[in-house]
């Protein structure tokens, strides 16, 4: 399969798409983004990367630290996770604080903002920094020792992170965040302000597309079966409530983040990250969504 062409035929084919949407711009310091930018990165099991546009660029990862942070959670607890935090889709925008008192504070799923920082609050309660555990795990998945969190891009949120805050008081009423509130959010805020490119993001989720182990380290991640349920989470509430949406177009389990990057991988073949800030209704990558419909289409290759 020739991928590098097929991802200069969907780079070519995207470009009327770019600059529309709009660009995440609740949290400042994202909204100074430029909304033209398209990164895509596809790397194999054997560590070989096919790469068009702005793959190299970094950019605010957002909500795809939530699967990297559930990662090192369900490592830490296992099957107890599911004491603390759902496995069911939302049906509700990633912010949403509609349902928490109706299911007494626990939320939903890990990958809408309740759900994870109540994984933010296990990572608190056993690290002592642990937006620093996150980022030094993310440099060990993809071999990159420069990656870090955007401070400016942190300070930005922390400032306009009234909701969260909101939330997670909330939460602690019911007894279900251990840690002082402001440790989480702050954690929280550095964690989504992380930094990664396509080819960095698509190096670190590989682990996803071979059973737990990162190819190039040998590192054990996962054990099959954990990594077998983090992929079907991610197909089922891993792109906010547009999941059902994005699994009929794409085929692919997926974490997506209002910086408009979108991480998905391919069990036994690869892993990809597509990147454009514009975002669609649902807050997904406008461009990044039609992409990989693309990808998934042209190669032939999904889950089904
Ligand atoms: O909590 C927030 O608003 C952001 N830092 C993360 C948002 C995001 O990417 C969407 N989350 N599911």
């Amino acid at each position: 399969m020739d991928y590098t062409a097929i991802l200069e035929r969907i780079r070519d084919d995207v470009q009327p798409l770019l600059g529309k949407g709009r660009v995440a711009d609740y949290i400042p310091q994202l909204g100074k983004v430029r909304p033209d930018h398209f990164g895509m990165a596809l790397v194999t099991l054997d560590g070989r990367c096919h790469a068009v546009g702005d793959a190299t660029v970094p950019f605010s990862i957002q909500s795809i630290s939530k699967l990297f942070a559930c990662t090192l959670a369900f490592q830490l607890l296992g099957e107890d996770l599911w004491q603390r935090v759902g496995r069911e889709p939302s049906g509700n925008a990633f912010n949403s604080l509609v349902q928490l008192e109706y299911e007494q504070g626990l939320p939903r799923n890990p990958f809408i903002n309740a759900g994870a920082l109540v994984v933010t609050d296990v990572l608190c309660s056993r690290f002592v920094q642990a937006e620093s555990a996150l980022v030094q795990f993310l440099r060990r998945l993809c071999g990159k020792d420069g990656i870090d969190y955007d401070g400016e891009v942190a300070r930005s949120e922390l400032a306009h992170a009234d909701r969260n805050l909101a939330m997670a008081h909330f939460m602690k009423s019911f007894g279900r965040i251990e840690m002082p509130v402001q440790a989480v959010i702050d954690a929280y805020c550095r964690q989504c302000a992380i930094t990664m490119s396509c080819e960095e993001l698509a190096r670190a989720a590989l682990f996803l597309a071979n059973g737990g182990v990162v190819p190039w380290s040998g590192e054990r991640v996962l054990a099959p079966s954990p990594t077998k349920r983090l992929s079907a989470l991610m197909l089922t509430c891993g792109t906010y409530d547009e999941a059902g949406d994005f699994v009929y177009r794409v085929g692919l389990p997926a974490k997506s983040g209002v910086g408009g990057g979108i991480v998905a991988v391919l069990p036994r073949r690869w892993a990809v990250c597509v990147w454009s800030p514009g975002l669609d209704h649902s807050g997904n990558s406008l461009a990044g969504v039609q992409a990989l419909e693309w990808l998934t289409t042209l190669t032939g290759q999904s889950i089904f």
